[in-house]
């Protein structure tokens, strides 16, 4: 086996343009939706009780999905001491038990896939193309993971004098905190939890407020899978209750986090300020994500990649493009195309398999994007705006819109959502468009339409960009395929899905006996 994994296929996709499929599909996350969902702490494989709240769908206000309990500060201790006890023999389990977990976790997700499908449909939003690759990406994580530990996570004999012999060994640090997004509530949530897993980590996650019931489903399987209850533990609640108390505990020794720039930032800095060891936080947040469109390049598919990127998921992939740079002489025929592509969009109840955009995940997240319409219609051209279909005002939901701006400094910080401005370029400046890129201090996505390969190439080296894509669209990376994450403001730099992601999770210890 290589670390490339090149000989492990990733997940089966599904067909959506057969309509019996997609009818049998719909009936069978409609019946999984009549479980009873719940959510609360799971601590040492116990679920605990308390005041309920309701999770509702962001698609209709007025519907429940499910109920959550909050963690408290007591079950946050608790979660801390069973970590701590349990770590050392998880450890001592060695990557393939660990290993034969994530498949076996693997197995379940892809067993119960209709399920899955339900809760990212109603508790996040997902449209049934997105629920689908999320649910692939789960698994896949898993899968590339265990394949990993099991070929790079062995002790390795290194060469030495006469006399002499040299071991590596990878170990789990201990407990680490798992810090993930509302973005990718299953995907991300159990590929940072299964990745500090296998390495021989406990791990203590914090799933988003707002999608704690999908994360739950995540644990309980992953425990039915074999990951022993004390060493796996489910934290739902806020980032000041849970994930505050978290950081400063001695106790954590290693942090993933998935989120916000700020919030990445205060992380780091609750690390630095506590007690005890030197711990590392891997960190993926957000971008300021650019395409440069020149002259050379084939509008039809420029649109096509350009609606995909900027608008699927409703923009909020961290992932998605914001500023789309074309070159003057096209710039107008290209907006022209952009505005005429967007009046086929359709936004409405992502359970329906002829939506192209769902809800925006809660009124915050809408209310932000309104403020930045609104200033933008004061500084900015507008050149196309979605209008929200009647039958969908129960749900957060904000229609595409495509603005004009001249220069790249109009914006101030990444805006999560449908919201695609355009910025025009003359062909002699081309190296000042990227020097205003790079500048941005993000580093997270990067596209390029151009036929001239050496220009796509010679940007590619230059900016400090995590990940390139050239005549294609930009989000939607695959497990193995395009390793993930970003730079400076984007992030430590760690790739998920790649093939020295789990190296960020462990110690390595030498050893030298003189035989
Ligand atoms: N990994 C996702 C993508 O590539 C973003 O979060 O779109």
């Amino acid at each position: 086996a290589d670390i490339y994994g090149s000989e492990r296929p990733n997940s089966k996709g599904f067909d959506l343009t057969a309509p019996e499929k997609v009818a049998a599909l719909t009936e069978q996350m409609q019946a999984a939706l009549a479980r009873n969902w719940t959510a609360g702490p799971i601590v040492g494989g116990v679920e605990l009780s308390g005041p309920t709240q309701p999770v509702t769908d962001p698609a209709n206000r007025a519907r429940t999905v499910g109920t959550v309990v909050l963690a408290d500060r007591q079950a946050v201790e608790r979660a801390l001491s069973l970590s701590v006890a349990a770590q050392k023999a998880w450890d001592r389990e060695g990557a393939d038990h660990r290993a034969a977990c994530l498949d076996r976790a693997a197995d379940l997700m892809e067993a119960d896939t209709p399920a899955l499908m339900a809760l990212l449909v109603r508790e996040a939003g997902k449209t049934l193309p997105d629920a689908i690759a999320e649910v692939r990406e789960a698994v896949d994580f898993c899968r590339y993971y265990a394949a990993q530990a099991r070929s790079g996570l062995k002790p390795v004999l290194l060469p030495g004098p006469t006399g002499e012999r040299n071991e590596l060994h990878l170990t789990g640090r201990g407990t680490f905190a798992c810090i993930s997004p509302w973005n990718f509530p299953l995907a991300i949530f159990v590929g940072q939890v299964v990745a500090a897993l296998v390495t021989g980590n406990a791990v203590i996650a914090k799933p988003a407020e707002q999608t704690p019931l999908i994360a739950a489903e995540a644990v309980r399987m992953l425990h039915k899978a074999g990951v022993p209850g004390d060493v796996l533990h489910l934290l739902p609640g806020d980032g000041a209750t849970v994930g505050a108390a978290l950081v400063v505990d001695a106790r954590i020794a290693g942090v993933c986090f998935t989120g916000s720039t700020e919030t990445a930032r205060l992380i780091n800095r609750s690390l630095a300020d506590r007690d005890g060891a030197i711990v590392p936080l891997i960190a993926e947040t957000g971008g300021q994500n650019c395409m440069i469109v020149d002259s050379t390049a084939l509008l039809e598919q420029v649109v096509d990649d350009c609606v995909t990127s900027a608008f699927q998921s409703a923009g909020q992939r961290c992932s998605a493009m914001r500023v789309l740079f074309a070159q003057e002489e096209i710039a107008d025929k290209l907006a022209d195309m952009l505005a005429g592509a967007m009046e086929l969009i359709r936004l409405g109840d992502p359970m329906d398999v002829a939506t192209d955009v769902g809800p925006v995940i809660d009124n915050d997240a809408r209310d932000i994007l309104i403020a930045h319409a609104q200033r933008m219609d004061g500084e900015a051209r507008l050149i196309k705006a979605v209008t929200v279909p009647d039958a969908v005002q129960n749900g957060t939901f904000f229609g595409p819109r495509l603005y004009e701006i001249d220069g790249l400094s109009r914006l101030k910080r990444e805006v999560f959502g449908p919201i695609l401005h355009i910025v025009r370029f003359k062909a002699a400046e081309l190296d000042k468009v990227a020097a205003e890129i790079a500048a941005t201090g993000y580093g997270l996505t990067f596209g390029v339409h151009s036929r001239l390969e050496g220009r796509a190439q010679t940007l590619f080296k230059t900016l400090p960009v995590g990940n390139t894509y050239i005549n294609r669209n930009m989000v939607g990376a695959v497990v193995g395929v395009q390793p993930f994450g970003g730079q400076g403001l984007s992030g430590t730099g760690p790739k998920a899905g790649g093939p020295h992601y789990l190296h960020r999770f462990v110690t390595e210890k030498t050893l030298t006996v003189n035989t």
